[in-house]
C-alpha cells in the first residue's frame, strides 16, 4: 500500500497498515484453539497478561496521561492477573524483549493496538461461556470497559487522531503498532510453548 492510498485519519491509517498482522494474529490465536478447554484458554490469558504487564509503564506514563486522561484505568494487567488466579494458573515470569522506554510517538502505536484489541475481545468473550467463564471469572480482561467498549474506543481514537505529529513521529507510531502485533504474536507462541505438558 502506498502512502497516497492510505486514509487521512491516523487511527484508520494504523488500522489499514496493521490489517495483515492482525489477520495473521487472529489466525494464530484460533490455531491454538483457546476455547477448547480452560487449560488452553489459560495459555491465551498468559499471553494477554504478559502483553498488558509489559505495557503498564506506558499506561502509567505521565506524558501520555496528559494526552489520554483515563489512560491508567484502561490497562488490563490487573484483570488478566485475576483471570490467571481464577484459572489456577501461575503468574508467568517476564519474557525478554519487552518494549522499553519508547518515544511518545512509538508508544502511541503500541497503545493503539492494545486498545484496539478490546474490540476483538467483544467476540472472544462470547466464546468463554461454554467453559463456565465470564467477565467476572477468568475472562475479566475481555470484559466491557467502564463506559462502554465502542465509546471507549471512540474517545481514544478521537484524541489520537487530533494529535499533531511530525512525519518522523508518524512513522514511529506506525512502527510501534507493527511492533506491538509482533510482540503479541511472540508472547502467544511463548505462552503455548511453555504450557504444562497436559495442556
Ligand atoms: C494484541 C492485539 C490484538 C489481538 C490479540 C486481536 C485478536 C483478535 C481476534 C482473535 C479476533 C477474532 C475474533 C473472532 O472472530 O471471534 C479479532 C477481531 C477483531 N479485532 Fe482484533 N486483535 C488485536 C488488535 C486489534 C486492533 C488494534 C484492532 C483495531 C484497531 C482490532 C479490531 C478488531 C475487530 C473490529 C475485530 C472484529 C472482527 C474483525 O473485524 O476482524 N483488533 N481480534
Amino acid at each position: 500500500m502506498t502512502t497516497l492510498e492510505l486514509p487521512a485519519l491516523r487511527s484508520q491509517r494504523l488500522n489499514a497498515l496493521t490489517h495483515a498482522p492482525h489477520e495473521r494474529l487472529d489466525h494464530a490465536v484460533k490455531a491454538h484453539e483457546p476455547f477448547s478447554s480452560r487449560e488452553r484458554f489459560a495459555r491465551f490469558v498468559v499471553a494477554q497478561y504478559l502483553f498488558q504487564s509489559e505495557l503498564q509503564a506506558l499506561y502509567q506514563d505521565a506524558e501520555l496521561g496528559k494526552i489520554f486522561p483515563d489512560l491508567p484505568q484502561r490497562c488490563r494487567a490487573e484483570q488478566a492477573r485475576l483471570d490467571l488466579a481464577d484459572l489456577d494458573t501461575e503468574v508467568p515470569a517476564p519474557v525478554a524483549g519487552a518494549v522499553d522506554k519508547p518515544s511518545l510517538a512509538h508508544a502511541l502505536g503500541w497503545l493503539f493496538v492494545s486498545e484496539g484489541s478490546k474490540l476483538g475481545a467483544a467476540f472472544l468473550i462470547k466464546r468463554v461461556a461454554a467453559m463456565g467463564l465470564d467477565e467476572n471469572t477468568g475472562a475479566r480482561h475481555l470484559g466491557e470497559p467502564e463506559g462502554g467498549r465502542a465509546e471507549g474506543w471512540k474517545r481514544f481514537t478521537r484524541t489520537l487522531d487530533a494529535l499533531e505529529l511530525s512525519e518522523a513521529e508518524e512513522r514511529e507510531a506506525e512502527a510501534g503498532a507493527i511492533a506491538a502485533f509482533e510482540r503479541f504474536s511472540h508472547l502467544l507462541q511463548h505462552s503455548y510453548d511453555s504450557a504444562p505438558a497436559a495442556v
